[in-house]
């Protein structure tokens, strides 16, 4: 039955974390999987969601099921989290929420619903783009095409993405990263989502809006800036959001599908397919990351705990990001690798070629994705000295 099976290379990110794990090299630093790393180099479990659970193991009351769509106590806190507290869109009852299992898990619901619910309609994606993206929208059936956004010199193609959104036939989806852009750590600015919100009308675009890492960039509004932007601009919008990153909870798998729509009677009846999408694929998400989440952020106390979490995460890296630049300063590459300061959230497009980083796994235990994508939380104050020297050394200085 299975002698016709071949056998396929695993997955280019998730496949590190394997890698990693065998590498007897004591000096081994991983950059591999989009985790936060604190300064002794593990993803510990916040202090807010250790609180959240242990009220949860001490009131929960029952594991029944939660329903298609989720737990009310999770899409209520995670609408405003993600659309503002006083957003015109859910007071005019625009927006639908749905609990997903992680952020993927939406992107899956958003994609079936795109399959069949608007077929013929192609996705754009960013070139580069978190590669599970292909793998997703491609096993939906949905017909992939890419829009440029980095240039030659690994810096933003700005001009070169709009260009191409004006080419976008009427009325495709388009894939959009709402902040730290994956894996590029490249972002727009407010002008710049300004003029792709411009073609997004013109075009009659549907925006597919990727909001994986709300709070890494500059704060948790900073960050919605696009996402509120073209929510309140436009009558449809894809939203998938996650809580698996900014609350630290990545293997409880949890995230959300917003769709906003004209109104409230074109929700509705959106909200109807995506239920029966979720139930063909999983049928009710997991309950646990939705609950300490709903948890934290009904908790005034709770929530003020993890706000400052985030933002201690979120400072850190970017201190890292400057001072991995300044520790290239001796080998007289800060110049060339600049923009790492410049980029945002857990990104960083290094520039780094596929052999540099076949290099720097092989003889220094270093480990980041082959496209020369670094998880910049995985430096620490130790290691950027033995990181930058590696990076000197394939780069023969
Ligand atoms: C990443 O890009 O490293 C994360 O989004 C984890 C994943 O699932 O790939």
């Amino acid at each position: 039955m299975f002698e016709k099976i071949e056998r396929v290379p695993g997955d280019a990110i998730l496949g590190l974390i394997e890698a990693f794990r065998k590498d007897t090299n004591p000096q081994k630093v991983d950059l591999g999987v989009g985790v936060y790393r604190d300064a002794q180099g593990s993803t510990p479990v916040m202090r807010a969601v250790k609180e959240a659970e242990a009220l949860l193991l001490k009131n929960e009351t029952t594991k029944t099921y939660i329903g298609s769509h989720g737990a009310p106590s999770y899409g209520e806190v995670v609408l405003p989290l993600v659309l503002g507290e006083d957003s015109p869109v859910l007071a005019a009852g625009r927006a639908s929420v749905t609990q997903s299992p992680g952020g993927t898990g939406a992107l899956r619901l958003a994609a079936d619903f795109v399959a069949s619910q608007l077929p013929g309609k192609g996705i754009w994606v960013s070139d580069p783009t978190w590669p599970n993206h292909h793998g997703i929208f491609t096993a939906a059936g949905i017909e992939l095409h890419k829009y440029p956004y980095v240039d030659a010199d690994n810096r933003l193609d700005f001009n070169g993405m709009l260009s191409a959104l004006k080419q976008i036939p009427q009325g495709d989806v388009v894939v959009l990263h709402a902040c730290c852009h994956n894996p590029t750590g490249f972002d727009l600015n407010q002008q710049q989502w300004q003029q792709v919100l411009e073609v997004v009308q013109q075009r009659d675009l549907l925006p597919l809006v990727d909001f994986a890492y709300q709070g890494f960039a500059e704060g948790l509004d900073e960050d919605a800036y696009a996402v509120r932007l073209l929510a309140e601009n436009l009558e449809s919008v894809l939203i998938t959001s996650s809580c698996s990153k900014n609350f630290g909870i990545y293997n409880e798998r949890t995230g959300a599908l917003i769709v906003v729509a004209k109104d409230n009677e074109e929700m509705e009846n959106v909200r109807s397919q995506i239920a029966i999408v979720a139930r063909e694929n999983y049928s009710n998400p997991p309950a646990h990351g939705g609950s300490i989440v709903a948890e934290i952020l009904h908790s005034a106390e709770l929530e003020k705990i993890w706000r400052e979490e985030l933002t201690e995460m979120r400072d850190r890296i970017n201190t890292l990001r400057r001072d991995f630049v300044e520790a290239l300063k001796p080998y007289g590459l800060d110049e060339k690798y600049a923009h790492i300061a410049e980029q945002r959230g857990m990104f960083s497009y290094t520039g780094l070629t596929p052999e540099q980083v076949d290099r720097l796994r092989d003889e220094f235990g270093i480990y980041m994705v082959r496209s020369g994508r670094a998880n910049v939380a995985g430096f620490s104050n130790e290691n950027l000295p033995y990181i930058a020297k590696a990076v000197a050394t394939v780069n023969g200085k």
